[in-house]
């Protein structure tokens, strides 16, 4: 079964370093086979929110919601990135996520939360989980944080800390059984 993945990452701050975390993730998945793409609001443009995707006639769509709501209609489920500013996730991952709605439904997704510190951005991703119900797109149980992200991780996502590599495929192979359920039952029809 082949499956699609958006990884979905949200700092927009020039020092950023959970790019790192988003490539690792990402490189994991290519590793699977999984076509991912990554969705980035920096490399977006994305401003604060007006009105969400489906406010818009198709010919008045911006140009920065023409890509990810492809990417997000298209992908079997979804890799969330996230930060924790002040034990929230990072308001330009939400402001990204906050844009679409039906794009996600019916799809499983994951977390991924790292931090500067030694708690991996864990407290960030409580949060994230009531979020992402609301969206329609329930987490699976098992989170990956990443502990002290700027050296854990190098520019290129390969781990520095070998213990991700381990912690990745445990973390993925959950992920790839919701992917296939959700895709499978997708397929039978969903209520709404
Ligand atoms: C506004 C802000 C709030 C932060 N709050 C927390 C926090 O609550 N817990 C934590 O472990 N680190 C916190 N940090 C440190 C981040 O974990 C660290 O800067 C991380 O690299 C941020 O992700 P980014 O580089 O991808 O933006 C905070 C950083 C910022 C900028």
């Amino acid at each position: 079964m082949s499956l699609k993945v958006a990884v979905i990452y949200g700092s927009v701050r020039s020092s950023r370093q959970g790019i790192k975390a988003a490539k690792f993730i990402r490189n994991k998945c290519d590793e699977r086979g999984w076509e991912t793409t990554l969705l980035d609001p920096l490399e977006l443009g994305i401003p604060l929110i007006d009105k969400m995707y489906k406010e818009y006639d198709e010919e008045n769509t911006p140009e920065y919601l023409i890509e990810p709501a492809k990417v997000l209609q298209d992908s079997d489920g979804f890799i969330v990135v996230s930060g924790e500013y002040n034990h929230a996730a990072p308001p330009a991952l939400l402001n990204l996520m906050n844009y679409f709605q039906k794009e996600y439904h019916w799809k499983p997704s994951a977390i991924v939360s790292y931090s500067a510190g030694p708690f991996g951005g864990v407290r960030a991703a409580m949060h994230l989980r009531s979020y992402l119900n609301e969206l329609g797109t329930p987490s699976i149980p098992s989170i990956l944080p990443i502990s002290k992200v700027y050296s854990s991780i190098d520019e290129n996502g390969k781990a520095v800390d070998e213990s991700y590599n381990k912690r990745s495929i445990k973390f993925l192979d959950e992920f790839d059984w919701y992917l296939k359920a959700f895709k499978e039952a997708r397929n039978n029809g969903t209520p709404y």
